[in-house]
C-alpha cells in the first residue's frame, strides 16, 4: 500500500497578487472546534461577520456576508440574482477580470456590450458614463482592481449616472478590498465582491459580498422558497413575471433568508472558513482601515524605488497603478519563467507573471495583506537582484535594497 507522508508545505514569502501569506491568527482561528449551525453561539459568529463586513465595505446596507467559495462563487452569486435572461449589460475591460464578467454575464443570458481599452490602462469615468447613457444598461459590472494589469478603475461619478437610466452597478473589489478604500455607499455601488486570499490575508474558499436594497428589490422578484422548506400548506407565492435564479447554491435570495434572523436552510455553513474570515476582519479592523491603507501605500513605493534602483521599468500606466500590485516589463533577452523559477527554488519567494496578451511580458509583484511587510520587500528586492545577475542582468549592485532603505527612512 502506498503511505503518504505528512503535509509539511515549505514555508514561502508570497509576493503574488494572490493568494498571499494567510495571517497566524487566522489559521489558528481556522484549527478551533466545529459548532453546529444554528448554534447560538455560531449565529452570533455569522452576525458578527456581517457587522465588520459592512465596516469593511464602508456600507449601511443590511445584506453583506460571505459566499462560500472562492471569489468567483461570490461574482456569479451577484450576477446570476441580478441578471434576467435578455437583459442588456454593459461590460468596460481593462484585463482579463473583465472579459471574466462579460463570461459570467453571457452565461446568466445577458445581451452583453463591451468598452474595452488597452492593458495598462483603464477608463475616463466620463467614456464609461456616456456609455451608459448611450446603451442604458440594466446592470454595468466593471473591475476595480485588475490584478491580470496592476490597474484600478476610479469609480466615484459611475453610480449617480446608473442610477439615472435605473442600472444597477457591480463591482469586482476582489483584489483591492482591505488594502485600498472601496467606499460602496460614497461611490453609489449596488453590489460589491471581496476576495479573502488577497488583502484580507484569508485562505481562498469565501467571498464576501454586499448589495443594497436597489439590488435587493431585483433579487426579491425572482424569489422562489424551496419547496422542501415550505411548511405545510404555505404557498411559495412567487411572482410568475420574474424568471427565477438560474443557480440554487448562488441564489442570493435563499442565501439571504440564510443569513437573516430568519436562518432558513440553505447550504451547511462553512464552519472553519467562517472563523478564518471574522479573525481576518478583526485583524483588518484593529489595525485601522485608514493605517491599513497607508501601509499598503508605504511598502509601494519602497518596492517601486528598489525596482528602479534596478534599472527595472514598470509597467503601464502609473496614474492608474494599484496601490497593492506592481508589475514590471521583463527586460529583454531575460527568461521571466527562469527568474521566477529560481526565486521560488532559492529564496523560497513567489512572484507572479501574466495572463493573454501580457503573457510573458511581464512579472507582477503584490504587496498584499500579512505578505505586505519591510521585511518581504527587503527580501525580495534583494532576492531579485541575486537572481537577475545570476541571469546576465547588468545592474548597479546593492542599490536595490538601498533605494528601500531610503524610502523606508531606515
Ligand atoms: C480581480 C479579480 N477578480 C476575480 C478573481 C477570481 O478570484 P478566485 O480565484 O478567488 O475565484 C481574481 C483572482 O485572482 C481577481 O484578481
Amino acid at each position: 500500500m502506498k503511505r503518504y507522508k505528512d503535509l509539511s508545505p515549505s514555508p514561502r514569502i508570497i509576493m503574488t497578487p494572490g493568494p498571499v501569506e494567510a495571517d497566524p491568527r487566522v489559521l489558528r482561528a481556522m484549527s478551533f472546534p466545529i459548532l453546529g449551525q444554528f448554534d447560538p453561539e455560531f449565529t452570533e459568529l455569522m452576525n458578527e461577520t456581517m457587522g465588520m463586513l459592512r465596516q469593511l465595505f464602508a456600507t449601511s446596507n443590511e445584506w453583506a456576508f460571505p459566499v462560500d467559495g472562492t471569489s468567483r462563487s461570490g461574482i456569479e452569486a451577484v450576477l446570476v440574482s441580478l441578471i434576467e435572461p435578455g437583459d442588456k449589460v454593459l461590460v468596460p475591460i481593462f484585463g482579463r477580470f473583465g472579459h471574466l464578467l462579460v463570461e459570467i454575464a453571457r452565461r446568466c443570458g445577458a445581451n452583453v456590450v463591451t468598452l474595452e481599452t488597452e492593458w495598462g490602462t483603464v477608463f475616463d469615468v466620463e467614456e464609461i458614463t456616456a456609455a451608459i447613457r448611450l446603451y442604458r444598461p440594466k446592470l454595468v459590472g466593471i473591475v476595480h482592481g485588475e490584478t491580470s494589469t496592476g490597474r484600478m478603475q476610479p469609480l466615484d461619478g459611475i453610480g449617480a449616472v446608473c442610477r439615472e437610466v435605473d442600472a444597477l452597478l457591480v463591482v469586482d473589489a476582489v483584489a483591492t478590498i482591505g488594502g485600498t478604500p472601496v467606499e460602496t455607499d460614497k461611490w453609489m455601488i449596488d453590489a460589491v465582491i471581496g476576495g479573502t486570499q488577497k488583502c484580507l490575508s484569508v485562505p481562498s474558499g469565501s467571498s464576501p459580498i454586499t448589495y443594497n436594497t436597489r439590488a435587493e428589490a431585483k433579487i426579491l422578484r425572482r424569489k422562489r422558497i424551496e419547496q422542501g422548506l415550505l411548511a405545510a400548506g404555505q404557498e411559495s407565492g412567487h411572482d410568475e413575471l420574474s424568471a427565477p435564479i438560474q443557480s440554487n447554491y448562488l441564489d442570493l435570495s435563499q442565501l439571504q433568508d440564510y443569513w437573516s434572523s430568519a436562518r432558513l436552510n440553505h447550504h451547511t455553513e462553512s464552519t472553519s472558513m467562517l472563523y478564518a474570515l471574522r479573525e481576518g476582519l478583526r485583524v483588518v479592523l484593529e489595525e485601522g482601515l485608514e493605517e491599513r491603507y497607508a501601509r499598503h501605500r508605504a511598502h509601494e513605493l519602497a518596492l517601486a524605488a528598489g525596482l528602479n534602483a534596478m534599472g527595472l521599468k514598470l509597467f503601464g500606466d502609473p496614474s492608474c497603478k494599484m496601490p497593492v500590485v506592481t508589475c514590471i516589463n521583463i527586460p529583454e533577452g531575460i527568461d521571466g519563467e527562469s527568474v521566477r523559477s529560481m526565486l521560488l527554488q532559492q529564496f523560497g519567494i513567489e512572484i507572479a507573471s501574466s495572463f493573454g496578451p501580457l503573457k510573458g511580458k511581464i512579472w507582477r509583484i503584490g504587496t498584499m495583506g500579512y505578505s505586505c511587510s519591510k521585511r518581504n520587500v527587503l527580501l525580495t528586492l534583494g532576492a531579485l537582484e541575486a537572481t537577475l545577475l545570476k541571469h546576465g542582468y547588468s545592474l548597479p549592485a546593492g542599490a536595490a535594497v538601498q533605494a528601500a532603505f531610503d524610502a523606508y527612512g531606515v
